[in-house]
């Protein structure tokens, strides 16, 4: 860990946005005093507080105990039975919202008017149906509760429908983002001993299909736990479907019956695992199981999307990252709103694509990243302004921090200076978000998370666990346990201790670092280990090292973020190859290819430069610091007193890619 005084704030942002007032007369929390009275009741009694929101879910056998924490794990809603499918779509209709749309659904392609050529609208009925359907194909294929099923699937309904039936069942889930490559399918297969994987032939994205089952394929021929591979027919696109092993999802529907009770589930029952990058080469599968995140998606989203049964929402994330599981499906469909999904690429066929989805909609909710807010300041304001965004009422920000000039643009022309922004911050490992406005309550500042939900407790401390004073920088921890928390790392609970909880003593070390305002404001600076991120997904700089070393070129690589106007972060890659092999252009290009190839075109570095040796230590560590700062200003003027070779700093070729 990186030195706390490293961790310096340079951002002053005095700009200040009360809750506008037509939303706080409807808001579900309407005043900072009601926010903070909660958030101490809270933290000064959290058994009542999370027993109280608990009693509005449905249970086959309530619980006994709401928490037992013995650090670092937890248990939470203890001895009770539950099913998260049941919570989103049986209770749904239970309490009469049978026949409201639970997805609305468009595909990327467009007619020759750019309108979308399908939407599809699938009602809480509905899904039931296809839900208890695709259940019983999985239970007829011999999946049962308990095993783990790999999802690697587009953005379409039946991604959604495959996970509330691996729910329904208690088979856990391990969604492989769509954007990954055959390698990076196979780690998470082992890792996960998975023998299912539901795929599809391909997805739409910007006008060209991803060609999902070839990448499945691929994976079958490096690892032989794949057993059975289930292909949903999206954009008819030739495949190879290998007998004995590969179904067609039409086929296995077909027949099956739509009558598929939900299993009763202990509270603490493995709900999915979901892969991330930490700081070594091997992704974690984080364990996240059934009440707690349950409760905590539902609750979180309700507050702090302020849900309310008349609302079209829409989070534009992918449902290959914890947002989608969190704030496509599980938290939202619980609150028995529509959810609006989309297929494709931001600016597919155009820059206003998202624009036009939200005047055709009628979205009133919207949460993205970003990233993509500053692709499209950069795209200009005449996109936007072709669309009536009239119906909006709230806008939400996830995944890395958001710049002040993003937020004001975001503010001003998507807002139309009327909307409370959310800017959300939370983790794979959190379950759902941790610090956030609640809309109709809190002020907001422009670039802060603000102030920690209900059930809360964080704080900015020193390596020792010592609270930093105002505006001074810090580690951003965590120090009682919440519902949505992860229970684990899957098979590696020495890593989970090591990673979490032995950084600060007594405290979930979130691995960010941040400083705390006056006002007790939160305001994010970026991740203190080896994680970076790249338009806000999540990487591993190891994971990219690896992909580079096992290219038979290459002795040695370093890997380091740097800032990046547009994607927040990007990455710099420093090689050095073996020798004799000549570091030249070509060389790079072969090199940027492989690492598409082992980890996924997300993994792309955006610069490639060949240095006869790395900086490192006289202990031999590679010291990142100084290859950050030469990444980012093209020089190094930090302290290199404790560098073993100088001259491999002097020696850094610099070289774009
Ligand atoms: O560094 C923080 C950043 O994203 C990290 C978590 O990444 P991931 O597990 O992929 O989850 C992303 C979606 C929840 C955090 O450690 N991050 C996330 N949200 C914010 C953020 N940084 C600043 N502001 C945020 N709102």
């Amino acid at each position: 860990m990186p030195d706390a005084t490293s961790i310096e704030s340079i951002m002053r942002e005095q700009r200040q946005f009360p809750p506008p007032e037509g939303f706080v007369n409807h808001a579900h929390v309407r005043s900072l005093d009601q926010y903070r009275e909660l958030h101490a009741r809270s933290l000064a009694d959290p058994d009542a507080f999370w027993a109280e929101i608990a009693s509005g879910f449905h249970f086959f056998k309530k619980w006994d105990r709401v928490v037992e924490w013995n650090l670092p794990f937890a248990k939470w809603f203890v001895g009770g039975t539950t099913n998260v499918c049941f919570n989103c779509v049986d209770l749904q209709i239970q309490r009469g919202r049978g026949d409201h749309t639970a997805l609305l659904w468009e595909g990327e392609p467009v007619d020759e008017n750019g309108q979308p050529r399908e939407i599809r609208r699938i009602t809480y009925k509905q899904l039931l149906s296809d839900v208890s359907r695709f259940a019983n194909a999985l239970k007829q294929l011999g999946v049962k509760k308990g095993d783990r099923v790999t999802l690697y699937m587009p953005m379409v309904p039946e991604l959604v429908v495959a996970m509330l039936a691996c729910a329904r069942i208690g088979a856990p889930h391990s969604v492989i983002f769509g954007g990954f490559s055959a390698p990076a399918i196979v780690d998470r297969v082992n890792d996960a001993d998975s023998n299912v994987i539901i795929t599809a032939d391909g997805g739409f994205r910007r006008g060209q299909i991803v060609p999902l089952k070839a990448a499945v394929d691929e994976a079958a021929t490096l690892t032989d736990r794949i057993k059975k591979v289930v292909v949903l027919k999206r954009c008819c696109n030739d495949v190879t479907m290998t007998p004995g092993r590969d179904v067609w999802f039409h086929d296995i529907v077909a027949n099956a019956s739509d009558q598929c009770p939900a299993e009763p589930l202990d509270s603490e029952h493995m709900l999915f695992l979901l892969y991330t990058s930490g700081s070594t080469g091997k992704p974690k599968g984080i364990l996240h199981t059934t009440a707690g995140y349950m409760i905590y998606t539902a609750y979180t989203a309700k507050q702090v999307f302020d849900l309310k049964p008349d609302d079209i929402y829409w989070c534009t994330a992918d449902i290959g990252w914890v947002t989608g599981h969190s704030y496509v499906v599980y938290g939202i469909l619980q609150n028995g709103v529509t959810c609006v999904m989309y297929e494709g690429a931001p600016n597919f066929p155009a820059w206003d694509r998202f624009w036009a989805t939200i005047a055709r909609h009628k979205v009133t909710k919207f949460y993205t990243a970003p990233t993509a807010i500053r692709a499209f300041m950069k795209q200009g304001v005449e996109w936007p302004a072709k669309h009536d965004l009239t119906s909006l009422k709230l806008l939400g920000s996830v995944g890395e921090p958001i710049n002040p000039e993003a937020w004001m643009w975001y503010h001003e022309y998507i807002g139309m200076g009327g909307c409370p922004i959310v800017d959300t911050w939370w983790q794979t490992e959190t379950g759902g978000m941790l610090i956030s406005p609640l809309p109709g309550a809190t002020p907001t500042k422009p670039g802060s998370a603000t102030l920690p939900l209900p059930g809360i407790d964080a704080a900015i401390v020193d390596k020792s666990g010592n609270v930093q004073p105002a505006d001074g920088g810090g580690y951003l921890c965590i120090r009682k346990p919440w519902p949505g928390m992860l229970r684990g790392i899957y098979g590696d609970e020495e890593r989970f201790r090591k990673q979490y909880w032995s950084e600060i003593p007594g405290a979930y070390f979130t691995g960010d670092g941040a400083r705390r305002d006056a006002d007790g404001y939160f305001w994010i600076m970026g991740r203190v280990d080896d994680v970076i991120k790249v338009s806000g997904h999540r990487l591993g700089t190891a994971e990219i090292e690896s992909a580079l070393v096992s290219h038979p070129a290459v002795a040695e690589s370093a890997v380091v973020g740097f800032p990046d106007d547009l994607t927040g972060e990007a990455i710099a890659a420093f090689v050095t190859v073996k020798s004799g092999i000549p570091a030249n252009d070509e060389l790079k290009t072969q090199l940027l290819q492989h690492v598409v190839h082992a980890v996924g075109s997300i993994a792309r570095p955006k610069s490639i430069r060949f240095t006869e040796a790395l900086p490192k230590t006289r202990s031999g560590k590679i010291m990142r610091r100084l290859l950050r700062e030469l990444a980012t200003k093209g020089r190094v003027d930090g302290d290199t007193t404790t560098l073993e070779d100088f001259s491999s700093i002097a020696r850094l070729r610099e070289e774009e890619a």
